[in-house]
């Protein structure tokens, strides 16, 4: 399956109460073929309208951190792990992130990227359950044979100048991940 034919289904999807409520499914945007798979929460109200993710204010944060190593949006693929926006963009409820579940699956799969960067504690919540952000965020974790790097969320460091120089530090560690992967020199 390709992820055009995966998207055709998932705009369909009526497996949760979020289909009353959204304008578009926000299936994902970018490159198939990427290496890096970014993983945010769900679209907030200009990706509910615009049917893309991340082309809100958090959008520009991570527009900034992906040119700081010189990456675009082409290059990469970016998606969240409920494709519909909760309503007054408030937190994914767990039924929610589990009718989304078998969609992010098969985006994983159809990808194989190298490394999955996890956007926020949602995201790091779906893939690394029980941990804390504020303690790995920057720190890639192994398992069952992929490479998950999670970091702040780019919306929570509006006003916290110290998440924004974390979430900095940690995004120019990405291409000596990169390398350590293709190496497989990370343990
Ligand atoms: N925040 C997210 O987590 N995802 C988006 O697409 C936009 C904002």
């Amino acid at each position: 399956m390709t992820l055009e034919e995966l998207n055709k289904q998932i705009i369909k999807c009526e497996k949760c109460k979020l289909c009353k409520t959204r304008l578009n499914v926000v299936c994902g945007f970018g490159n198939e073929k990427s290496e890096i798979l970014f993983i945010g929460e769900a679209p907030g109200r200009n990706e509910d309208e615009a049917g893309l993710p991340f082309v809100g204010s958090a959008g520009k944060i991570l527009d900034e951190m992906l040119q700081s190593i010189n990456f675009k949006r082409e290059d990469i693929y970016i998606t969240n792990v409920v494709k519909c926006r909760p309503p007054k963009n408030r937190d994914p409820k767990p039924d929610e992130v589990d009718s989304c579940r078998e969609w992010l699956d098969f985006q994983v799969e159809i990808i194989k990227p190298k490394l999955i960067v996890l956007l926020g504690r949602h995201s790091m919540e779906r893939f690394l359950p029980n941990r804390k952000i504020s303690i790995d965020h920057g720190q890639p974790k192994r398992l069952e044979g992929m490479v998950y790097y999670p970091v702040y969320h780019p919306a929570a460091t509006v006003y916290r100048k110290q998440v924004l120089e974390d979430l900095k530090k940690d995004f120019l560690k990405i291409p000596d991940i990169l390398d350590k992967i293709d190496k497989a020199d990370l343990s």
